[in-house]
C-alpha cells in the first residue's frame, strides 16, 4: 500500500503546542503516513520558536519559510508565495492546519487553490466577533476545510449552522491538552519558581496580546494600571508578548515607579509556563491557549475581552469573562481570594487522546 504524504503547517507559538502530540503519533504510524513539517516563519524569536520545539521535543522542521513579521497582507501574502512553491513541489496527500492565525488561513488558501486536502484541527470555534482577527481566518479556514476536527461541543454547533456537512466534522478532543498531559510531568521539575522567587499559590500571571487589548494606548494603560493594583494583593508576573512590548515602550506606560509586586518578564517557555501557570492561584489573560490549559488545571482564570469562542471553559472549565472593565477584574479578584470562585470541571473529551482520535479519522477517510 503506498503510504500517504502529509503536510503539517505551523507558524507561532500556539501552533507549535497544537501540532507536536500530531506530529508524534502520525510518526509512530510510519507504516501509513509520511509526515512532513513546515514552519512559516511568523513567530521567529528563540523564546516564542525554537524554545517550544526543544521543549515539546519536536523535530526540526522539514521546511522554513523564514516570512517573519508584516502587516496581516503582507504577512499572509508572503507566506502564500513561499508555500506555494512547495507545496506545489511536495505534492501532499493531505495539508493539515491548526487553529486561527495568519498562517493558518495563508496555508488554507494555497493548499485548497492547487485542490490539495485540507484538514483543519480546531475548527468551528466562533467569538462572532469579525474586528478579532482569528474569527475572519477560522471562517475562511472553516469554509474550505475537507476535514474538520472539533475541540468542543460548540463548535459542532456551529458548523452546523453555517451549512458545513455534518459527515466532513469529527469531534476529537482538545489536542492542547495532549501536549499538556505529555509533559505535565517534565513541566513539575522546571525550576522557574525559584528562578523568580515564588511561592506556590501565592502569585498571579497575567498575559496579554490581543490588538483590541494593546494596540490602544488608553486600554492598555487601564490594564496595566489595573495589574499594578492587583499585585498590591499578590505578585503579578506580567509574560510579556513582543507586540505588548513594543506598546508598552511606544505609549511609554511603565515610568519607573513599579512595585517590585508587579513584574514583567520575557516570554517563558512552554515547560516553564505550564509549571508557573499550574501553581499559581490565578491567570488573567486574553489568550485563547490559555484559558484552555488553565480549565484542564482547575486554576481560576479572568479573561480580559468581552467574548470567549471557547464557551466549553466557561460553562464546564474555570474561566470568566470580564472584559477590560478594572472594577469588574478586581472584584472578581477580590472574591477569588475570599475563597469564592465557581467550582470547575473538564470539558468532554479533552484526555489526552485527542491526536491519536485525529489519526484514526485520517485513516478511516484517506486509507
Ligand atoms: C499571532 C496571531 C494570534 C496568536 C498569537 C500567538 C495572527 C493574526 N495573530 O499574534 O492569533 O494569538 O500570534 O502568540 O496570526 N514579533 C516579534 N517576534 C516574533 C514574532 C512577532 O518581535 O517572533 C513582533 C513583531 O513586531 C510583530 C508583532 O510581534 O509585528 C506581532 O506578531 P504577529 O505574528 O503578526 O502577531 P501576534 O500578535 O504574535
Ligand atoms: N505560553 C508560554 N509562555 C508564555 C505564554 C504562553 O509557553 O509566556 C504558552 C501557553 O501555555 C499556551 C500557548 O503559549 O500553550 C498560548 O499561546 P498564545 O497565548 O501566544 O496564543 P493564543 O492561544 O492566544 O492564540
Amino acid at each position: 500500500m503506498r503510504k500517504l504524504k502529509i503536510v503539517q503547517i505551523v507558524g507561532t507559538r500556539p501552533n507549535f503546542v497544537k501540532s507536536a502530540p500530531l506530529l508524534k503519533v502520525l510518526r509512530k504510524n510510519s507504516k501509513h503516513f509520511d509526515s512532513i513539517l513546515i514552519h512559516t516563519g511568523q513567530h521567529y524569536d528563540r523564546n516564542l520558536s525554537q524554545l517550544f520545539f526543544d521543549d515539546l521535543k519536536m523535530p526540526k522542521p522539514d521546511i522554513y519559510l523564514g516570512v517573519g513579521s508584516g502587516s496581516h497582507a503582507q504577512q499572509t501574502g508572503m507566506i502564500m508565495i513561499e508555500l506555494e512553491k512547495v507545496l506545489m513541489r511536495l505534492k501532499p496527500d493531505l495539508v493539515i492546519v491548526f487553529g486561527d492565525v495568519n498562517s493558518t488561513l495563508a496555508a488554507a488558501l494555497v493548499a485548497s487553490k492547487l485542490c490539495l486536502k485540507l484538514a483543519h484541527v480546531e475548527a468551528g470555534l466562533r467569538s462572532f466577533d469579525n474586528t478579532m482577527p482569528e474569527e475572519i481566518n477560522r471562517i475562511v479556514t472553516d469554509r474550505l476545510s475537507d476535514i474538520l476536527f472539533v475541540s468542543e461541543k460548540a463548535g459542532q454547533v456551529n458548523l452546523e449552522n453555517e451549512g458545513v456537512q455534518k459527515e466532513k466534522v469529527f469531534l476529537v478532543g482538545n489536542i492542547m491538552i495532549d501536549s499538556l498531559v505529555n509533559n505535565m510531568e517534565t513541566a513539575q521539575k522546571s525550576d522557574v519558581l525559584n528562578r523568580l522567587h515564588l511561592e506556590p499559590y501565592k502569585y498571579i500571571i497575567a498575559t496579554t496580546h490581543r490588538p483590541s487589548n494593546v494596540d490602544n494606548g488608553e486600554t492598555l494603560k487601564v490594564l496595566i494600571n489595573c495589574f499594578k493594583d492587583i499585585s498590591n494583593r499578590l505578585p503579578v508576573i506580567f509574560s510579556c508578548h513582543p507586540r505588548t512590548r513594543q506598546r508598552i515602550e511606544e505609549f511609554g506606560l511603565l515610568n519607573g515607579n513599579e512595585n517590585g509586586q508587579f513584574r514583567i518578564v520575557e516570554p517563558l517557555g512552554y515547560l516553564d509556563f505550564l509549571k508557573l501557570q499550574s501553581k499559581s492561584k490565578l491567570v488573567i489573560t486574553d489568550s485563547g491557549g490559555i484559558q484552555e490549559e488553565t480549565t484542564y488545571l482547575g486554576i481560576p482564570c479572568i479573561t480580559l475581552r468581552e467574548n470567549t469562542e471557547l464557551p466549553a471553559t466557561v460553562d464546564v472549565g474555570s474561566n470568566t469573562i470580564c472584559g477590560t472593565d478594572p472594577r469588574k477584574i478586581t472584584s472578581t479578584v477580590e472574591q477569588l481570594l475570599k475563597g469564592r470562585y465557581k467550582k470547575s470541571g473538564i470539558p468532554e473529551l479533552w484526555d489526552g487522546n485527542t491526536a491519536s482520535r485525529i489519526v484514526e479519522v485520517l485513516k478511516e477517510e484517506l486509507l
